[in-house]
Parts: structure tokens; C-alpha cells; sequence
């Protein structure tokens, strides 16, 4: 069995050969044995992600005044479908790079296309003293799709921003792409681009068109590890601008980069929500990690 992989914990204790690929050539071939004896250091110069989720240790974040939102009657269900989300009323954190955990069907996306308003029967939102209906929601949140090809529509960079605003203002658009690393590709077209770039163009028109949420649909599935790394920094630069950020991740080392709060969802019901103090580095630890030995 020959597995092509970026995620290389789930794979400790079970593969006998470690072939690194570089440039076309075999680089490096390791038996398990030596695989296992590469440093955190070595293994991430080398650009590979951990093989020991447990050796994982977050930054030390700054900390940042808790804000919150209230989500009221969250009930949805798919048409002739029995009821998918049933979420008691509760708050959750804003201001923050928030991730949503859960397994797989336990209603992440949806919750995501609800509290977005893509879906228009779903509950209230009250932040800050307003009530944001679901169709209030489409003009303050906004979903950064897997496939962004899908949401990137002109000619070029600085148009994708322009657009996006209320009124093109060119000074304000330059400054956001200069915010984003993207002032030097301003003038090509965005289908010229790599992923991650296109990734960072869908969020400069997010930036511009003033959206304060922001909703990740597991946005490092299949990235290596200098591309995770990419995108952890570009959710902060997001958080950094004065917007709410939602991840939903099965990344462990893209919560530990940049989350500052998990909430878990499971069954179509939170069940759990708490910050990454040590308690909550505990409980993260402990859902990846018997996830991987229970495999
Ligand atoms: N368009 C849909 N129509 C009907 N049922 C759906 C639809 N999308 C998702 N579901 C169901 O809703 C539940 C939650 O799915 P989803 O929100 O995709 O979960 P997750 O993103 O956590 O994997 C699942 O049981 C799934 O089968
Ligand atoms: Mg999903």
C-alpha cells in the first residue's frame, strides 16, 4: 500500500517506510524506525507536518476582550428531511479566530450555510444589541468556499476588490491587497494565481465589502505544511482587520497555530464550546488523539 499524504500522524505505527519526495527524485527514504527519530525542527525545515500530534504545543496568544453574539432558535432542517441542527440558544465568542469541531455529519456546514443566511429559515442572531434576520446575514457574513475559483468573477486582482466595494475607492483597495502580500499581483488575473493566493484575493473583497464574519469550510484540507502555516497567517491578518472568524477544521495543527476557541458540534447540537487555555489544549488533545488511536 503506497499512501500520498500531507497528514502524517494517523500513520505512526502503521506504515514501515517513509519516502520523501523532492524535486521529482527520492530525496530521502526512512524505515519507520528513523522516521520517528526526526526532530519537530527537522521535520517542519523539511516542510512535513507532525507526526506526533501529542508533541504539538500552541503560541502563547496575547489576550484579547471576550466579545460574544447570541444565536436564538437555531433549529433547521433540509426539506423532507428530519430536523439537522437543533442548537440551543447560547453565545459564542466574537473577535476571534473560532474553530468548529465535529465529526463528520455533525452538522458544521450547515450550521455554516445557516448562520450565513444561506439557508433562509434559520433562526436570529443578536450581536451587539441588533437582530440580524437571516437575510440581515448575507450582507454581514461571508462563506470562503473550498473551490474559490467559484467566488472570483473579474479580470483582474484590483477589480476582484474594487467590485466589492460600495463605492471603488482605488487607494483603500490598494491598501488591503498591500495588507494581504497581494500588491505586486494587483494587475494579473486571478485565475493566474496560486490556491493560496486566490485563498488571500476572495478575502481582500471580503475585507472591502466590510463583512465582519467570516466562515471557513476546512480550509487546510490537503495543504502541506508551509501552505497550513499560510493560511493560519492569513486568518489572523482577517482577525487582525476587525473580523469574526469561524474555521471548521479537522486540522490539530491548524487550531493549535491560530485558534483562540473551539466550538464542538455534534448531532446537530453544540456540546461543548471553551477557549484554548490549558484545560481546553487538554480537551482538543484528547478528540484528535483517541480519534487517531481508535482508528
Ligand atoms: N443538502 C442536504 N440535504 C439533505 N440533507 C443534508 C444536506 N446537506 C447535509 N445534509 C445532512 O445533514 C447532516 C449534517 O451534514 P453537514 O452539515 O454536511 O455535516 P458536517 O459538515 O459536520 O460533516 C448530515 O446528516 C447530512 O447528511
Ligand atoms: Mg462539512
Amino acid at each position: 500500500i503506497i499512501v500520498s499524504e500531507h497528514r502524517l500522524y494517523y500513520l505512526r505505527g502503521l506504515a514501515d517506510r517513509f519516502i520523501y519526495l523532492a524535486d521529482g527524485q527520492v530525496s530521502h527514504d526512512y524505515s519507520a524506525a528513523e522516521f520517528g527519530q526526526l526532530t519537530e525542527q527537522q521535520s517542519s525545515d523539511m516542510g512535513l507536518r507532525t507526526f506526533a500530534l501529542e508533541r504539538l504545543l500552541p503560541p502563547v496568544l496575547p489576550q484579547q476582550a471576550k466579545t460574544a453574539l447570541a444565536l436564538r432558535n437555531f433549529h433547521f432542517a433540509y426539506k423532507n428531511e428530519p430536523e439537522t441542527l437543533h442548537i440551543m440558544d447560547c453565545e459564542i465568542p466574537t473577535n476571534r479566530i473560532v474553530g468548529i469541531i465535529g465529526n463528520n455529519g455533525a452538522g458544521k456546514s450547515t450550521f455554516s450555510r445557516c448562520f450565513c443566511g444561506l439557508e433562509k429559515r434559520c433562526g436570529e442572531i443578536v450581536w451587539n444589541g441588533k437582530k440580524y434576520r437571516p437575510k440581515d446575514r448575507l450582507n454581514t457574513c461571508y462563506m470562503v468556499m473550498q473551490e474559490v475559483n467559484h467566488q472570483l468573477f473579474t479580470e483582474s486582482v484590483l477589480d476582484e476588490v474594487l467590485i466589492s466595494m460600495e463605492e471603488a475607492n482605488q487607494k483603500r483597495a490598494e491598501e488591503i491587497l498591500s495588507r494581504l502580500d497581494l500588491l505586486d499581483f494587483k494587475d494579473r488575473h486571478p485565475m493566474s494565481l496560486s490556491g493560496g493566493q486566490k485563498q488571500r484575493v476572495a478575502i481582500a473583497s471580503v475585507i472591502a465589502s466590510k463583512r465582519s464574519i467570516l466562515f471557513f469550510d476546512e480550509p487546510t484540507s490537503g495543504l502541506d505544511y508551509r501552505h497550513m502555516k499560510e493560511v493560519a497567517n492569513v486568518l489572523r491578518q482577517v482577525r487582525d482587520a476587525g473580523i469574526t472568524v469561524y474555521v471548521i477544521t479537522h486540522d490539530l495543527e491548524l487550531i493549535l497555530d491560530c485558534c483562540t476557541d473551539i466550538i464542538h458540534l455534534e448531532d446537530g447540537s453544540i456540546i461543548d464550546q471553551y477557549g484554548m487555555d490549558e484545560d481546553g489544549l487538554r480537551k482538543i488533545r484528547e478528540y484528535f488523539i483517541k480519534g487517531v488511536s481508535e482508528k
